[in-house]
């Protein structure tokens, strides 16, 4: 007999060939097949993910479901149905929505995150924490990308769904997602079995730009190699390759990757006026911290020589205050 764990599964991948075959086969996916190919979606990249359509019904997985023997209460339990005011009626949490199928390590459909089809809110509905799906513990994309993560000895780590896909359509096949939630230590170790070098392309808005200095550090200290990709214009991954295509993003983007030191020295001058004497000291004194956190002496020393060159200091000054904090802070 199957365990709830089995059955919790198998609903899973029931519901993610039959949305599936709702986006791709019928009239009624046609409206939402539109909308991705007119976000540049293939249909190549549509079977690759197995990105569907649940139409926007009360009760048709329930149906679907309940028509292939499976019980309200197990269904609940898997987060794909939700439990009305009344006692025992029971209706679909996904509504007319695009589907994306969320897969743990080992390739097994445990969630969907649901999107919908233009300007709605919430704009991702997400499955709620289950027996079979604990966000702090899945990375979208990882059971596919894990062979080209072992190949290439790196990781792209993204935010979104979009973008992970977007990547993948140009060319990066090793890209995951955090879809959207905080960096956990589970997910870094999930990471850190295949490869110890991290690319971090997060989106270039603000709550990106804190994202990646928080998963940066989490990484470092880890013991993970970060580079950060710096997408111009404010933009996201996904937007940046439908403007500038995939060429530019592979070889400029994420080709051109910087040192995680060299973000934080852009990181920590927004919102500072460098020709002002306080926020110039202010912000060297930051910069020194953070080099006395490398423990690379030849890494200390490019980044000390750069801290000079640019505001025109003498090397040895330089060296003496970062001793001086290395020593204050450790
Ligand atoms: N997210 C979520 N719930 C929301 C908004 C976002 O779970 N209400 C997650 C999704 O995984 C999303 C990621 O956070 O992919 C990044 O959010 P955002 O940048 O706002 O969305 P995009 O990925 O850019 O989505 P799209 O391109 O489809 O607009
Ligand atoms: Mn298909
Ligand atoms: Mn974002
Ligand atoms: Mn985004
Ligand atoms: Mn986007």
């Amino acid at each position: 007999l199957p365990t709830e764990t089995e059955k919790m599964m198998r609903a899973h991948e029931l519901l993610r060939q039959f949305y599936h075959h709702i986006l791709v086969n019928t009239n009624k996916g046609q409206e939402a097949l539109e909308y991705l190919q007119q976000r540049n979606f293939t249909r190549e990249i549509i079977d690759y993910f197995q990105i569907g359509y649940c139409l926007d019904e009360w009760d048709t997985s329930l149906k679907f479901l309940k028509a292939k023997g499976f019980d309200e209460d197990i269904l609940e339990k898997a987060g794909l149905i939700i439990r009305g005011e009344k006692n025992n009626t029971y209706f679909d949490r996904f509504r007319g929505r695009i589907i994306f199928p969320i897969s743990d390590y080992k390739g097994n459909t445990v969630a969907f995150s649901g999107r919908v089809l233009g300007n709605g809110q919430p704009k991702y509905l997400n499955s709620p924490e289950t027996p079979i799906f604990q966000k702090s513990q899945t990375l979208f994309n990882f059971h596919n990308a894990r062979v080209a993560i072992r190949k290439k000895q790196s990781v792209v780590l993204f935010e979104g769904f979009a973008d992970c896909i977007a990547a993948f359509s140009a060319g990066i096949e090793n890209g995951i997602g955090t879809m959207g939630t905080a960096l956990t230590e589970e997910h870094i170790h999930l990471i850190k079995r295949n490869t110890d070098q991290v690319i971090l392309c997060f989106d270039a808005d603000m709550a990106g730009q804190n994202a990646t200095l928080k998963a940066g550090e989490m990484l470092s200290n880890a013991g993970c190699v970060v580079r950060v990709a710096i997408i111009p214009d404010g933009k996201d991954p996904d937007e940046y390759i439908i403007k500038n295509g995939a060429e530019l993003f592979k070889n400029v983007v994420i080709g051109g990757s910087i040192p995680f030191m060299s973000f934080k020295m852009r990181f920590f001058r927004i919102g500072k006026n460098l020709d002002n004497e306080g926020d110039r000291l202010a912000y060297i004194e930051k910069v020194l911290e953070e080099i006395s956190k490398l423990d690379n002496a030849v890494e200390r020393d490019i980044y000390l020589r750069q801290l000079a060159e640019e505001f025109s200091l003498s090397l040895d000054a330089l060296k003496q205050q970062q001793r001086k904090i290395f020593y204050s802070i450790r």
